[in-house]
């Protein structure tokens, strides 16, 4: 069901973006959450999303797993064009979402997590527990996940183990793009740098990952490029690898104003 060579060859050739999202406009009332926002991402690839508090971040993600409907804007996947109308069109459509509160369930197991709601395969047969468990094994071995036992209950796990089945859990529907919502936020340093060695681990599977953190130091050890949301608009892409942290909280800040802010521009 899931391996990194299927993942992979579900990439179309490497320079169409996984995920083109083009003007998305979203208002409520008389808040414009985003204006003219563009945000690409490719296979193999981790586009950190960062701004400061209200910049829209989390408007765009809920629009990417079908929670919002733009006002206006054009979406694609692998250059197709598309309606993400509500959370299981984006599930049928390959995005899977982490979102801040994780959604898991305490006095299950890391297996029934997994499969929590899912149980049911596309053929309508239910499977079996020893496939769900193989299934999860796999999927925690394909993430170097360092869980002892399946069969651990979700309160028995550090919060970075917690992190880890959430994310194992959105590749049960073997998808094409992540969205992690500040999966870091209340984390350790050693449960953080776990995290972040997983989602190094969706990038070599060949997912498109977008990454949401207010962490600096985070965004810029795990993803490769860095958009910047002000004010609901684009105001900046940097390439993570050379984009200094004084150029980024600039743009963040408003101290510098790239142009439309449109991406494209590379800084460094
Ligand atoms: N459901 C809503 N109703 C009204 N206004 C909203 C709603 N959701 C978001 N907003 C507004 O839209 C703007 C963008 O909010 P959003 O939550 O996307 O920001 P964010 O970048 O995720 O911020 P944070 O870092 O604080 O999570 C803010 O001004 C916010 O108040
Ligand atoms: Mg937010």
């Amino acid at each position: 069901m899931h391996d990194g060579e299927q993942v992979r060859s579900m990439a179309t050739t490497p320079r169409t973006p996984l995920l083109s999202m083009k003007q998305i406009t979203k208002r409520f009332n008389a808040v414009e959450a985003l204006v003219g926002v563009d945000l690409e991402v490719y296979p193999h690839e981790v586009v950190a999303l960062v701004g400061d508090n209200g910049a829209g971040k989390s408007t765009l993600a809920n629009i990417v797993s079908g929670v919002l409907t733009p006002d206006a804007g054009l979406i694609e996947l692998a250059g197709e064009p598309v309606t993400i109308g509500s959370p299981s069109a984006a599930h049928a459509l390959g995005i899977a979402t982490v979102f801040q509160d994780l959604a898991l369930c305490d006095n299950l197991d890391v297996t029934a997590n997994l499969f929590l709601g899912r149980e049911v395969t596309a053929g309508g047969s239910m499977l079996r527990d020893g496939e769900m468990e193989q299934i999860t094994k796999r999927i925690l071995h394909d993430l170097n996940s360092p869980i002892p036992s399946v069969k651990t209950e979700l309160h028995a796990l550090s919060g970075g183990q917690r992190q880890a089945v959430a994310i194992a859990r959105t590749l049960i529907g073997n998808p094409r793009i992540v969205v992690l919502d500040e999966p870091t936020a209340a984390l350790s340093v050693a449960q953080t740098a776990e995290v972040l060695t997983h989602i190094e681990r969706l990038r070599e599977l060949g997912l498109g990952v977008i990454l949401i953190s207010h962490n600096m130091v985070d965004v810029r050890a795990v993803s490769d490029r860095i958009e910047v949301l002000r004010h609901g608009r684009n105001n900046g892409s940097f390439d993570a690898s050379t984009a200094s942290y004084e150029s980024i909280l600039a743009a963040i800040t408003g101290a510098t104003t790239y142009g439309d802010g449109r991406p494209g521009l590379r800084l460094a």
